[in-house]
Parts: structure tokens; C-alpha cells; sequence
């Protein structure tokens, strides 16, 4: 295991991939975890990220100096390398020069462990307005930039390493050797974490966990929670009973298809029970149009609807949901990232719930890991490379109140939108993309009517890790061809606009 201690970076979660991309685990705590909980862990190495403070300054995010005569190898990243070298005696102040973006670094010293199969000169990522003007006392400077005298260093005895640019970012071109080095040479893991035995671990470890209890699975259809009932299906067999709720905020005929797999007369063994709750639901969105309300009410209601499921069937021990880590982080619940959305599934439990606990396979994994897990368990490709869809699903693709008419719309010209972009050939190359409804109506005309209807908007982003994101470049034949079906196909839509925002500071999602 290596701990990766979070202080709030944007990146913190991407360090923590690389780092299992090497087929070792690794946890993100936050800086405000204590170092007996950590050292608890038995970790065999920490690594401290970046993070948006200056470490000089009162208040910072900061860590006791113990963690670095621990013995255990620390490697700190950007904010976390001024960290080390501001707590054991060096000197951080503001730089002269501010460093952004692709930058060459010369390594000085070739022999460090970390430069291992590192060219004397390569491309790495920058991003800080502090830099290191003094390493601490036994530290040695290890690579430099034109405008950054310490790029890198280390105290070898110690086994600590500071880093001033972002290995855990792709532009830094030998960044994953760099992690690699660390993880596997300097922490000596043996990297022996790998899908299958997830699997088999997993396997082993519910079965012992639910025993005779029966289980429940929340099934909605998308990567996690399917990889989640198959999992659970080949863990405890007949005693899993999966429901699955149509909440009417579904894509277009998406109820159905998930029916046609995971139902009576699809290929898996999972007592599978549709509730059909559109009407449910619409009624309780009535008239609400605050986006986090939105969110609550739809989460709470798939809770409700679960509960009454789960009373028909008798005594029902364990409730299985898809959380996966990346939900769990930026629900504030794991690091240090602030609270952008409160997100279905996690942290939303009430109290009344009447489980006598909840299991979460995939806590731990992040998206292309569950993916691999999918594949691992025999699950057709098509549904493992699905795209993701939100649990509050269309709720939050319609801006404003939701309505059944404004989910036709939407599901209309998203499915348009869909059929086009796969009949382009280009649906693999995009992390994902959608049709919304704006909340806008607009002046058009249409033959020689004057029209007043809605705007649809499309968005298509590529993303690494769903935390940053840019725009998709869409060809212009293929964004043309969708509006103008989209106008004359779906009834009350005048306009339709591509959303060339990234994130930050946009969301993928509207709401
Ligand atoms: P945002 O809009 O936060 O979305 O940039 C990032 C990714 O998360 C998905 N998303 C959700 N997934 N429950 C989910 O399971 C949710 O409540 C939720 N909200 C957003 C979104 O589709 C994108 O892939």
C-alpha cells in the first residue's frame, strides 16, 4: 500500500491512478488524517500532492515533521515537495517567475533513483507561483529549469524526494517512469495489485461478510452498478435480488434495454425487479428548480422506493450501491476537494434506512479500473464501455423544473445525437457526451410560422479522469447534421448549441 496524503490539488486523484497503473494500491487521506492512522496502514511509501496554498503562509495545510523521520520513503509533488523542504529547514517563497505548462527540466543527477530511465532532458508539467529557493539541510538538488533551481532534490539516507512539476500529469512525458521508480523502486512494492485477484479478493470477502443474509442491489444499468450485481451475483448467487428503478429520467428505451440484459431473459442469474416510479418521481420534481434540491429529492426518493421494495421481499440484511472512489473524493468524503455536488449515491444515506449495512465492492476502484473489472467478470463489451450516466440521470440534463414533456425532448434529440455520433465512427474517441435542455425558449421560424420553443444544448468532452475536461472537437458535418434533425424531429425545439466550455470552470454535467 502507499498512502497519498491529499492537500487539496486538482490532480491528487490522477497521482493515486498512476500510482495503481504501476499495480500498486494506493489510498488518499487527507493532510488532516494523524500519522499514528497512517502509519496504522503500514504503508510502504506517502506521497504528498499538490495543493492551491503557500506553505509559508499561517493557516496553510501543513503536516508534523515526524512523518519525515518515520523511516517510511515520502515523495512530495509540487505543494507537497515545498512542504517537506519548509518543514525540515529549507526556504519556499513566492518565485519570480511562475511556471506553467510544458516545461524542459535537466536532470543534474542522473544516478537519483527516481531519474532511473530518465533522459538528461525531458518535458514536464508546471504549475506553482512558490518554488524552493534553499533545500533543507542533507537534501541535494536533483534536476533544475531555466527559471527553477529546484525542480527536484533529495536527502537518499532519508529517503525523501521532492518534485517541483507534476509527474502524475501525462504532458510530463516520463512522469509514470518517474512514479514507477518510486513506488516500485524506492518503496520496494511489489506490484502484485491486478484485476483478477480484485476479483477473487472481492469474491471471498463478501462471501464471508454476508454469510446467509440476502442482498439487495440498487441496479441502474450503467458500468458501476452492473459490475457491482455481477460481482455480487458470483459472490452469494440466489440470495441477491436486484431492482431496478425506472425513475422516467432515463435515456431514450434505456429502461428497456436493461431489462433485455439483466432481466428474466437476459443472460445473468439476478432475481431482477423493475419498478416502473416515473410518475413517482415527476410528482415530487414538481415545480423545483434548484439543481442540489433536484439532486436530494430524486436520491431520496430512489431510497424510499428501494425501502418499500425491500420490505415486499422480506428481511433484506445488505443494500449493494456502485459508489466508486472518484464519487467518494469529490463528495468531500475522502480528501479535500470541496463539495461541487452532492452526488447520488454516497453521503446521501438517510437514517431510516432499514439495512443492516451497506456494501460497496467498488469503493476503492476508479472508472477504467472498474471497466477492467467488467471484463474480468465476462460482461459484454457494450455495456462496459458504456458511457457514464449520472444516477439523478436526465434530472439534471433539464435545466430548471422537470417536466414529462421536457423529458421527451431531451430524450429525443439526446438519442439523435447518439445514432449520428456512432454512425460517424467517432463514439469510442469521446469520454462522453449528451443532449441537455436549456432552460430557454427562443424566436425562430419555421416554413414562414414564427416559432417561440426550447434550446437544446450538446455538450462532448474528452477527459482523462472526469475531474478536468475540454470540449470535444466535433467535425462541423456531423454537429450540423445533428441540429438539423434535432429541429425537425423533436417537436418544441427551435435551437441547438454545442457547449464549448471545459471543466473547470465548467461541469460536465449542467446541474
Ligand atoms: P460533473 O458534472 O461533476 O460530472 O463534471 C463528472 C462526471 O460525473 C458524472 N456525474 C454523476 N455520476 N451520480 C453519478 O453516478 C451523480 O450524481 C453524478 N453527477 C455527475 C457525470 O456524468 C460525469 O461523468
Amino acid at each position: 500500500l502507499v498512502v497519498v496524503i491529499d492537500f487539496g490539488g486538482q490532480y491528487n486523484q490522477l497521482v493515486a491512478r498512476r500510482v495503481r497503473e504501476c499495480n500498486v494500491y494506493c489510498e488518499i487521506y487527507s493532510y488532516k488524517t494523524e500519522l499514528e492512522k497512517i502509519k496504522a496502514l503500514r504503508p510502504k511509501g506517502i506521497i504528498l500532492t499538490g495543493g492551491p496554498n503557500s506553505c509559508y503562509e499561517e493557516g496553510a495545510p501543513t503536516y508534523t515533521r515526524e512523518l519525515f523521520e518515520s523511516g517510511i520513503p515520502v515523495l512530495g509533488l509540487c505543494y507537497g515537495a515545498q512542504l517537506m523542504m519548509h518543514v525540515l529547514g529549507g526556504k519556499v517563497e513566492k518565485a519570480p517567475v511562475r511556471e506553467y505548462g510544458k516545461t524542459e527540466v535537466r536532470i543534474d543527477r542522473e544516478d537519483s533513483p527516481i531519474f532511473s530511465e530518465v533522459e538528461a532532458s525531458t518535458i514536464c508539467w508546471m504549475s506553482h507561483f512558490d518554488y524552493i529557493s534553499k533545500v533543507a539541510p542533507g537534501f541535494e538538488i536533483t534536476a533544475h529549469t531555466k527559471d527553477c533551481p529546484v525542480a527536484a532534490a533529495e536527502d537518499a539516507d532519508r529517503n525523501l524526494y521532492a518534485i517541483q512539476f507534476h509527474p502524475e500529469v501525462l504532458h510530463t512525458e516520463k512522469g509514470t517512469q518517474m512514479l514507477w521508480n518510486f513506488v516500485r523502486k524506492v518503496c520496494d512494492c511489489s506490484g502484485d495489485w491486478k484485476m483478477d485477484s480484485f476479483v477473487r479478493d472481492s469474491v471471498e470477502q463478501i462471501r464471508k461478510k454476508v454469510g446467509n443474509g440476502r442482498v439487495l442491489c440498487a441496479l441502474s444499468g450503467g458500468v458501476d452498478s452492473s459490475v457491482a450485481a455481477v460481482l455480487l451475483s458470483k459472490a452469494v448467487g440466489e440470495q441477491l435480488t436486484c431492482v431496478f428503478v425506472d425513475h422516467g429520467l432515463l435515456r431514450k428505451d434505456e429502461g428497456d434495454e436493461v431489462e433485455a440484459v439483466f432481466g428474466e431473459k437476459g443472460q445473468y442469474d439476478l432475481n431482477f425487479i423493475r419498478v416502473n416510479a416515473q410518475e413517482r418521481f415527476y410528482q415530487k420534481l414538481a415545480g423545483v428548480s434548484e439543481p442540489e434540491q433536484k439532486r436530494k429529492i430524486i436520491g431520496e426518493e430512489f431510497i424510499r422506493v428501494f425501502e418499500e421494495e425491500a420490505k415486499k421481499i422480506g428481511a433484506v440484511e445488505f443494500l449493494v450501491q456502485g459508489t466508486i472512489y472518484p464519487d467518494v473524493v469529490e463528495s468531500g468524503v475522502g480528501g479535500e476537494s470541496v463539495v461541487i455536488k452532492s452526488h447520488h449515491n454516497v453521503g446521501g444515506l438517510p437514517d431510516y434506512v432499514d439495512f443492516k449495512e451497506i456494501i460497496e465492492p467498488l469503493r476503492d476502484l476508479f472508472k477504467d479500473e472498474v471497466r477492467k473489472a467488467g471484463l474480468e467478470l465476462g460482461i459484454p463489451e457494450h455495456l462496459v464501455f458504456r458511457q457514464p450516466f449520472p444516477g439523478p440521470g436526465l434530472g439534471i440534463r433539464i435545466i430548471g423544473e422537470v417536466t414529462a414533456e421536457k423529458v421527451r425532448i431531451v430524450q429525443e434529440a439526446d438519442a439523435i445525437y447518439r445514432e449520428e455520433i456512432a454512425k460517424a465512427g467517432i463514439a469510442r474517441e469521446i469520454g462522453q457526451y449528451f443532449a441537455a435542455l436549456t432552460n430557454m425558449r427562443s424566436v425562430g421560424v419555421m416554413g414562414d410560422e414564427r416559432t417561440y420553443d426550447y434550446a437544446v444544448a450538446l455538450r462532448a468532452v474528452n477527459t482523462i479522469d472526469f475531474m478536468t475536461a475540454e470540449a470535444a472537437e466535433l467535425p462541423w458535418e456531423v454537429l450540423q447534421k445533428v441540429t438539423s434533425r434535432i429541429i425537425n424531429e423533436v417537436n418544441h425545439v427551435n435551437r441547438v448549441l454545442y457547449d464549448v466550455t471545459s471543466k473547470p470552470p465548467g461541469t460536465i454535467e449542467f446541474e
